[in-house]
């Protein structure tokens, strides 16, 4: 095994009406709160009454609008505000986008120069207001991780950025906050969850046995839990055991003994950077193709294990096996009505070699669990249209 260090030191308070908790969790931190959100969904359900009900006695300011794939232009806003008002802790109320938000504005408001730098070089982030949130939406685990990924759409660059202060001081998990997702967001999030899985589960070490039986039971939630709540939204059970799997799948647990760089996330940044579509599908479009792509002698007993383990899948030969996996997964993401090529999303083959260009410059996928140049992610995108 890998060293490691695991500091996953986040409040986590799971479950109904845990929301009750967010005075208790503010006030160490003081009283001005900077509360961001996204484009409405917390002004539908109800939570923004709610949540402004509970912090009557704190000054809260707002930045509510945030979009999906977080635009610097969000952030920006927010840093103007904390170094303004001098706000004492950070509140997201929302998705990943909201909550990563959330961090480059915490970390911003102690940066002199524009906040584009601490997304771009993770290196200049200092000093970081105290971060709480309220989860909506069961996907990125940014509720629990000390990741931020940002957009800039005048570079069309999305680049994720990290810090161990990112790390939310605590977060508020209500399963019950799920209800209200659409379908499509519901299974585009368990394929990031899934994703994110993946990323650390496909990697040259063999010895973390823990870590990836961790993993394989998260799958497996996902691949249980997924179709419930697309079929019954307010099943409760399912909500909460893929609302626990998106804070479990990347809060460091499952890479614990465990390293290398990704793959599928470098890759759909690059869709998300010039198109600016939803990560989850992106990720769903692109795993299958990337796993048929790296099939080879060195990575099938490795897919085979995932066969066997996660789908229960009990071919003799090992390449029928790790065959079957893939094709599993593409299905399982198709069933969950995800549209499974570029060419349904919108996006033909004019950026493609642009997309890998750049997918290599800003990610050492020389790293990853099999490396691949730019021709490979450019085959890899071809048969994604
Ligand atoms: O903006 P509002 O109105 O809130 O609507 C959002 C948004 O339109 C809506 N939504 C959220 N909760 C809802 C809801 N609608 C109804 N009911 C609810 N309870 O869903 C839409 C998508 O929200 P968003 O926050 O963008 O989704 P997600 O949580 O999937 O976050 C995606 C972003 O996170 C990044 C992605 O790249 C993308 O930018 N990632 C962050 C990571 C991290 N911090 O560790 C890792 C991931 O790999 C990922 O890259
Ligand atoms: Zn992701």
């Amino acid at each position: 095994m890998n060293n490691f260090r695991y500091h996953a030191y986040t409040d986590i308070r799971f479950g109904k009406g845990q929301v009750a908790c967010l005075p208790e969790l503010l006030a160490p931190y003081g009283k001005k709160v900077l509360m961001v959100y996204g484009g409405g969904s917390i002004r539908k359900n109800g939570l923004y009454d709610k949540v402004k009900e509970l912090l009557a006695e704190f000054e809260v300011f707002e930045l509510g609008g945030v979009e999906p794939n977080p635009k610097i232009t969000s952030v920006r806003d927010g840093v103007e505000i904390c170094k303004k008002e001098k706000i004492d802790v950070v509140l997201a109320v929302g998705g990943g986008s909201t909550i990563d938000a959330a961090k480059v504005i915490a970390g911003g408001t102690f940066y002199e120069g524009d906040a584009w730098d601490l997304v771009a070089d993770s290196s200049k982030i200092g000093k970081v207001l105290p971060i709480v949130t309220v989860l909506t939406l069961a996907a990125t685990g940014s509720e629990m991780n000390k990741n931020a990924v940002i957009s800039n759409m005048e570079l069309n660059q999305k680049l994720g950025t990290a810090s161990h202060d990112f790390i939310p001081q605590a977060s508020v998990c209500d399963p019950e906050y799920l209800y209200t997702l659409p379908a499509k967001q519901t299974a585009a999030g368990t394929a990031d969850i899934m994703s994110h899985i993946f990323e650390q589960y496909f990697q040259k070490n063999t010895e973390a046995y823990i870590s990836d039986r961790f993993a394989e039971s998260l799958l497996k939630a996902c691949i249980k839990y997924c179709p419930i709540a697309l079929k019954e939204p307010e099943n409760y059970e399912a909500r909460s055991n893929l609302m626990w799997a998106s804070t479990q799948a990347l809060n460091s647990l499952l890479s614990c003994g465990k390293g290398g760089a990704w793959t599928c996330h470098p890759i759909e940044h690059e869709l998300s950077a010039y198109y600016d579509i939803t990560h989850g599908v992106g990720l769903a479009i692109v795993t299958p193709r990337w796993m048929r792509y790296i099939l080879s002698e060195d990575t099938v007993d490795k897919f085979c294990e995932y066969g066997r383990n996660v789908w229960n899948i009990a071919e003799e030969d090992k390449y029928c096996c790790a065959n079957a996996a893939i094709d599993a997964t593409e299905q399982f993401f198709k069933d969950c009505g995800i549209p499974m090529t570029l060419t349904e999303i919108g996006i033909d083959d004019s950026k493609i070699v642009l997309m890998a260009e750049d997918t290599v410059k800003y990610n050492n996928l020389k790293a990853a669990y099999v490396a691949l140049e730019e021709k490979d992610v450019e085959a890899i995108l071809r048969a994604c249209l």
